[in-house]
Order: structure tokens, then sequence, then C-alpha cells
């Protein structure tokens, strides 16, 4: 028989006598009087023998079972507390790694590849109009036209650059962008229809498939039978509201979609899991409305005591807005358009006087925020998993009445620090957008919900209520960011012990969430300006495509 080896006999060894081996050689060796010396040995000696009696209980014992677990529990976290405070559970932190790039989540200045994407010029006649464009821009649906223009604003010297390359030559090209706005085509349609969604207004025959005709009769649609093109569809259902002959021409390509569902059909069913890459979606408030998040806090994200001047100038429906610049969410608006008069003369009068007024900041005060409905009657589950309805207070608990809760409640939005409502106007919830904390992010109709972005351009920390990836959505670029990190999430089993589980949150962790947020998840929000969202997708589309992602000499993790 082979001899054991000293590691095994090291393993069976008694970790009692063990560990005060170990404090014997300690004393020794740092030389300390005797009587600190018999202090430490008898501290040790309690502790291992806690610990000794807690590894095999019951010896010689005649409490019940469930008194002797109890016992056991509090006894265990005791010696817990005692070993962290003894030398035993020492062990020295890892050094850094040399090659961070072993590391998830990566560095994302660094890009997987630098894929060169051809964008389509279509032919005038199967351009939408002007007014189609303008009215888009007020729509959820804006997504399609950002990242066009930013595709179109590409310039060699631009920050883009570093990620991806801007081609005019289809030959030089890895990717192709198809300026296919069917989603903006729909929304005029239904505008007009007065939101009769079962209106199509020719979308099919008129406009997707003499698109998709044009584009196939290219030779760089032949070269992958359109597998390398793609297409932006910014709807809840995806390519689901159009005929099956426009979704089979579009079949082969890459979709763009705001709505990744993992959870089984027909919940999941128009998400194509391996042909389709989840793109935040547009929000009303900074595409739409331009609201700039910068007019209302401060370069580390705390509120202003006072939003900046040009904050008041972007509130309202004007038809002359939004202008034809890009939102800003990156640094302060540079004046306010509209402020004539006396008031902006007393503004800069009070400037004068008190240069810092401006900017001074402070802290958020707000535990959390929420602004949206509950539903319709009859919509029951259908909508939001009926986790509204512990929102608002439920007078008659009758599941027929808003908020479609079956028991009687105070609703989440009685407690002090919850700022709920159904509404708000656009520089009020900025306002509060900017004291908050947390914001709430239950589903609606489907899991996503553009307000995550809203949340996070303000530095408010999303909290996700039956949402979220450990509900089953499929959250924009996962594979290059963690969302836990800048996230809370609360499954729907849990959601009434929401204000619980935010109040335990420590501060240091909800700082630690929240510089996430303004640092790492605010890159996502789709802009106008720097165009982030197109760095991110870049890094999809390089692993989807396979481009650029060839195994090295070194293969990590062997
Ligand atoms: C799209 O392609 C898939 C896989 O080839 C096929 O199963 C599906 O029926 C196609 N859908 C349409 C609408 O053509
Ligand atoms: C619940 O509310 C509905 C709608 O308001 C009403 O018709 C119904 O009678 C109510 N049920 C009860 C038990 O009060």
């Amino acid at each position: 028989m082979r001899p054991r080896s000293t590691a095994s006999r090291k393993r069976t060894a008694n970790p009692a006598s063990l560990a005060l081996q170990r404090v014997l050689v300690t004393i020794k060796q740092r030389r300390f009087s005797p009587r600190v010396a018999a202090g430490i040995l008898i501290g040790a000696i309690i502790v291992i023998h806690l610990a000794w009696s807690a590894s095999f209980p019951g010896t010689g014992r005649t409490v019940a079972h469930t008194n002797q677990l109890a016992d056991r529990g509090v006894r265990f976290d005791r010696e817990r507390d005692a070993a962290l405070s003894s030398s035993l559970f020492e062990f020295p932190p890892l050094d850094d790694l040399i090659d961070r790039d072993r590391l998830w989540p990566p560095d994302l200045e660094k890009p997987i590849c630098k894929p060169t994407i051809f964008v389509y010029s279509l032919p005038q006649h199967l351009e939408l109009s002007e007014t189609t464009v303008k009215q888009c821009r007020w729509s959820a649906y804006n997504s399609e036209l950002l990242l066009y223009k930013l595709l179109q604003d590409w310039t060699p010297s631009s920050e883009l650059a570093q990620h991806v390359t801007v081609t005019d030559d289809p030959a030089k090209a890895d990717l192709f962008f198809v300026p296919l706005f069917p989603a903006c085509y729909c929304f005029e349609c239904w505008v007009k229809a007065g939101w009769t969604k079962t209106e199509r207004c020719g979308v099919d025959e008129d406009y997707i498939q003499p698109i998709m005709k044009w584009v196939q009769s290219h030779d760089s649609w032949a070269r992958n039978n359109g597998a390398d093109h793609i297409i932006v569809h910014p709807m809840d259902f995806g390519d689901g509201y159009y005929t099956t002959t426009s979704r089979s021409a579009m079949n082969a390509t890459i979709h763009l979609v705001t709505v990744g569902d993992n959870r089984r059909p027909p919940f999941s069913s128009h998400f194509r899991h391996f042909q389709d890459l989840v793109i935040p979606s547009s929000t009303h408030l900074i595409n739409s409305y331009h609201i700039n998040p910068m007019d209302y806090l401060d370069d580390q994200g705390h509120p202003l005591v006072e939003p900046r001047g040009a904050a008041a100038a972007n509130v309202g429906h004007d038809p002359n807005y939004p202008p034809s610049t890009y939102p800003e969410i990156w640094s302060p608006s540079l004046g306010s358009k509209r402020s004539n008069g006396p008031s902006s003369w007393f503004k800069s009068l009070t400037k004068l006087v008190n240069p810092g007024h401006e900017t001074k900041a402070t802290t958020r005060t707000i535990t959390a925020v929420f602004r949206g409905g509950v539903g319709n009657p009859g919509e029951d589950e259908r909508y939001a998993l009926n986790i509204r309805s512990l929102f608002f207070p439920s007078a008659t608990g009758n599941v027929s009445e808003a908020p479609f809760s079956r028991h009687v409640h105070q609703g989440l939005s009685s407690l002090p620090g919850y700022d709920i409502a159904k509404w708000s106007d656009n520089d009020d919830y900025s306002r509060r957008l900017s004291r908050s904390k947390y914001g709430l992010a239950p589903p609606g109709y489907t899991l996503d919900t553009t307000r995550i972005y809203e949340y996070f351009a303000f530095g408010v920390v999303p909290v996700f209520i039956g949402t979220g990836h450990h509900a089953g959505q499929v959250l924009p670029f996962r594979n290059d960011f963690d969302w836990d990190e800048f996230t809370i999430t609360i499954p729907r089993s849990q959601a009434h012990q929401l204000p619980k589980i935010l109040e335990s949150i420590s501060r240091e962790k909800y700082e630690q969430l929240r510089q996430n947020v303004w640092n790492v998840a605010r890159l996502m929000v789709l802009e106008g300006k720097r165009g982030n969202v197109w760095k991110w997708l870049a890094r999809d589309l390089c692993r989807m495509r396979r481009i650029g992602t060839d195994a090295g000499p070194d293969i990590s993790n062997n």
C-alpha cells in the first residue's frame, strides 16, 4: 500500500489541536509578555472549544431537537464572529491580474472588433415623408431614426470611430444597415386612424415589401443572403405586426428589438432568440421632449438645489420642438431659448450676486419614485403581472376597481418617501427623478419599460419588480454589462416586501449602486450625441457574425 501523503494526513488531523498549535506558534514568534500570552491562549481555547462543540453538536445534550437547532444557530453566529476576529480565517487577497481581459465585465473602451457598416441610401420614392419622420420623433419608435442618424453623422474623427467604421463602399462592409422604419410608418397610420391598431395603411405592400425588394436586388444582399443586414423593430411585438410575406422578406436579417423575453411562448414568440439583439428603448423625456438631465444634476449625479435655467425652456409640447439638434445627456444645455423678460433678468442678477447658486447640489431625499398607471378593468394579470395593484391604495379590495387588487391595503404610495403617482409634467417628473434614490420598474404589457433608461439618465437606481433577467427579461447588452452592479431585483413573489428590502440596503451599498448607474449604466442610454449604443451593439454584432473573435494561441481557463 502506498504511504499516505503528508497533505492527506493533515486533512484528517483534529482541527482544534491544529488551531491551538497555530496559536502557540504565533505567541512564541511574537514574544508576547507572559500575561498577554496567557490571555491570548485562554481566549483561543474558548474559541476553539466553541468551534469544536458546534462541529459535533448533540454530544451529551438533552435539549429538544428544535431548541438545539436554534441554539446552534445562535452559537454559530457567536463562533463566526469570534473566528472572524481571530486570524483563523485570514487569507491574502488575490493579486490583481496583469491581463485584465481575463475578467468580466470587460473594459468597454476596448472593442472586440471594429465592424465596418454600410448604410443604404433608399431611392427617394421609398423614403418616408418628412412629416412622417417629424411625427415619429414624438413616439417611442424614435430609436429607428436615432440609430440611423448616428450612423449618417459618423465621421472618422467622431468618438464612435474607435468602435465602428461607416463606409460608402459595400464591398468593404461587414454589416449593412437598412433604413426601413415600419414602426414610424405605423405610428403615423395609427395617429390618423385614432389609434385603431388593426389599421395598416399599406405598411406591407406599399412600404416594407418594395424596400426589401430593392435591397435584395443588390450584390451585397446576395453575399450572405441578408444575414449581415440590420433592421430596427422597436415595437412590443417586433416584426409581429406585419404580414407573413413581409416577415419572410426580412427574416434573414438581424433585428434590433426593444423587447426580449425568455418566458415560454406566447410571451416570447416574437423574439427570435439567436437573431435579435435587444436595444434600449427611446425615452420620451429625453429623445422627444429633449429634457436634459444635466440641467437638474451636477457632474457627479447629485441633484441641483435649483435646476439650471435651461431646464424650464424645454417644457411643453411646442410644435417646433424638438429642434434639429440632438438631445443631450452629457453636459448642461447652453441656455434657455425662451427665457426673456424680467425673470431671466432677475436670474442673471442673482447669478452675479451669488455665482455658486445655480450649481449648488444637494442629496437625494426621495426613497422611491414611480410614474405610471395600473391598466384597465378586466386586464387582471395581463397588465404588469398585477404588480402595480400594490402601488396605489385599494379601498375596496374589489379586483374590478383600480388598482385591481383582491385585498384592502394602503398602497405603497402612502409610505413616506414613496413618490408614486399616475402622471407628472416633464419638468416636475425630472425634478423628482433627480431627487430619487430608487426608481420602481414593474412590467407593463411587456417586461420592458422605457423608464429604466430615464432612471439611468437621472442617476436613479432601478428596482426591477417581477422584471429584469431574473424574471426572464432579456436585457440590452447583457454580454458586456453586469446589470446586478447597478440595479436591485425583487421577484414578483416578494413585491409586497419592497419597503423592507429597500430599507435593508446599507448606505454604502446604495452609494455603490448609484455610482455604477452614473458611471456605467448611463452609457446605455439611447441619445443622439455620443451614440454609445452603437459601440455596445458593435460588440454584440462582432460576436453574432464572428468578426474578430478567432481564438488566439492562449485559450484561457483550461
Ligand atoms: C424565418 O426563418 C425560420 C428559420 O429558417 C423559419 O422557421 C420561419 O418560418 C421563417 N419565418 C418567416 C415569417 O418566413
Ligand atoms: C366590484 O366593482 C365592480 C365595478 O365597479 C362592481 O360592478 C361590482 O359590483 C363590485 N363588486 C362588489 C362585490 O362590490
